[in-house]
């Protein structure tokens, strides 16, 4: 099977900064450039979805001078980007707790997924996004059904609860790549993650090199996927 979806969990940008003596922000602004690159091996690969982990719901917790600084590059990011979201022919799709975005942002993000809504490749940004809301999200939607009686709570199965995520008609990640050595998920795609095959880099995400891509792709294509099965 080949790798249709790559999701990334774009980590160490801050850790990038500090070992430069460079304030967190401009490890943010070279984070950037990093998806820029990306999206061309990803290109260049055939990967028809691509998932990245942008900005988590806990990471509102952080400083309020950080936070504003990643949704001011986020905006100049879409603006400076469309051009190239049409080059390479990619719609553009967020994925998260849009209500807790700044309007401005929630409006550019809005106008870039329009312009771009014919494009089949798809880059699906997660902004303001937990897995753990996502479920509880799916939970809401359910529950709204069953009491307005329009269905049986015994017909919810996993695909019903797949119908209610945040973008259902999206494939479940092949492989999930976390930048920064860290092992662990950070609440990213809890329930799509469940068969994706994880590969984890020590590279921080602004040194993430078309090399580190390669050697990423090549351990997904040697590992056996077995669902369970033998
Ligand atoms: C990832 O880099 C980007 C976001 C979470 C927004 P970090 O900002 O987490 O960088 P480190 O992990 O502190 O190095
Ligand atoms: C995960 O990175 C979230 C994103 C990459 C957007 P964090 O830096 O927030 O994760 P933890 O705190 O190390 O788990
Ligand atoms: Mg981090």
């Amino acid at each position: 099977m080949g790798l249709r979806h790559l999701a990334i969990i774009m980590d160490g940008n801050g850790r990038w900064a500090q070992a430069r003596g460079l304030p967190r922000t401009e490890g943010h602004r070279a984070g950037g450039e990093t998806v820029r690159r990306v999206l061309g091996y990803c290109r260049d690969a055939g990967i028809r979805y691509l998932t990245l982990y942008a900005f988590s719901v806990e990471n509102w917790k952080r400083p309020a001078a950080e936070v504003g600084a990643l949704m001011r590059l986020l905006v100049a990011h879409l603006a400076g980007e469309e051009p190239l979201l049409h080059e390479h022919r990619v719609r553009l799709r967020v994925m998260g707790r849009r209500e807790d975005l700044p309007p401005e942002v929630d409006a550019a993000l809005a106008r870039v997924e329009r312009a771009t809504e014919a494009y089949e490749r798809q880059l699906i940004v997660c902004l303001s996004y937990g897995g753990r809301t996502e479920i509880a999200h799916a939970a809401r939607a359910l529950a709204r059904l069953a009491a307005q009686g329009e269905i049986d709570p015994e017909s919810i199965d996993e695909a019903a609860v797949a119908r209610h995520l945040y973008l259902p008609d999206v494939p479940d990640p092949d492989l999930i790549i976390r930048t920064s050595g860290e092992l662990r998920l950070s609440n990213f795609l809890l329930w799509q993650a469940s068969y994706a095959e994880l590969y984890v880099t020590p590279t921080l995400w602004p040194d993430f090199s078309e090399a580190d891509f390669r050697a990423a792709l090549d351990a997904f294509a040697r590992r056996s996927r077995r669902y369970g099965g033998i």
